[in-house]
């Protein structure tokens, strides 16, 4: 288990989502993982907040075409590209999501400019027109798309740790590819996509909404780690999957850094740096973890 513990540490664990990688993808998954590591770690080492370095680290995701956010977002039934985006401050337990948004660049953003507001989820017009009202930046909608063949991947998402010991997550998704207009999965909703507590830890999923959502998997693993490490949190959470079936990832941090990760996709495209470590590492799968660390 990778750990960040002492006095100023930080730690920062993002994801490019629970799914199948096509050998020919699989360096621009890392490449785009470790792109997202030095914008995120950028912030905290020259000691900025934890949601600064969650916003910036989705924002570089939700720009590269590799990831289904933001550019590389799936179209639903009707072709059209919506997205869903959360932001969770652990200090504040202040929450930000919008749903089924359309044609903004960076939904992570739109959703931090929630943050302090309420209510806590705005979707379809109502978020867009909250984008507008923000001065958010918009694009075209044929910016937003990357064709269907390629649609094979999902959400990703970013939770860190920052030197004053403030926890923020985050989550960016594009949905599901040939969605029903409207639909919205486990990403914008607190307890179910994300959560972060300064009391306990942060945490952030990937993978099939409705299964995610219908499992709680975020607050189930808030619930384990006043008790457990994180990777023990990770695991007991993608074990709960077996009941509703589906796939999934997760990311988690405790409050002193430590990180967790599991997965029952074919791979997860996930990226990790501490203080302690220093060294940011991707990977796509669990078992090079243990391969090589
Ligand atoms: N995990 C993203 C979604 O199901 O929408």
């Amino acid at each position: 288990m990778s750990m960040a513990e002492g006095p100023g540490a930080w730690a920062l664990v993002l994801h490019g989502g629970a799914k199948e990688i096509a050998p020919e993808k699989e360096q621009a998954n890392r490449d785009g993982c470790l792109d997202a590591l030095a914008a995120g770690v950028a912030v905290l080492r020259s000691g900025g907040s934890a949601m600064d370095a969650v916003e910036a680290a989705i924002r570089v995701l939700e720009d590269d075409p590799t990831f289904n956010a933001g550019r590389g977002s799936v179209r639903n039934a009707d072709g059209e590209v919506e997205m869903d985006a959360a932001v969770m401050d652990g200090a504040t337990l202040d929450v930000g999501g919008v749903a089924a948004i359309r044609q903004v660049r960076h939904p992570v953003t739109v959703a931090r400019l929630m943050l302090r507001d309420t209510p806590t989820l705005l979707v379809a017009d109502g978020a867009r027109r909250f984008a507008q009202a923000h001065g958010a930046e918009f694009c075209e909608a044929a910016n937003l798309e990357v064709p269907s063949e390629d649609a094979a991947h999902d959400t990703v998402g970013c939770i860190a740790l920052d030197m004053r010991g403030n926890l923020a997550a985050g989550t960016s998704t594009g949905g599901l590819e040939g969605c029903l207009p409207g639909r919205v999965g486990d990403s914008p909703l607190p307890g179910c996509g994300l959560y972060a507590d300064n009391a306990a830890g942060a945490v952030a999923f990937s993978g099939d909404g409705e299964s995610i959502s219908r499992s709680m998997l975020a607050a189930r693993v808030m619930q384990s780690l006043e008790t457990v490490p994180p990777q023990d949190a990770a695991d007991a959470a993608i074990a709960r999957l077996s009941r509703v079936g589906g796939e999934a990832g997760g990311i988690v941090l405790d409050h002193i850094g430590r990180v967790g990760w599991a997965h029952n996709s074919a791979h997860f495209a996930v990226g990790i740096a501490t203080s302690r470590d220093g060294r940011p590492r991707a990977y796509l799968r669990k078992r090079e973890e243990t391969a090589h660390d």
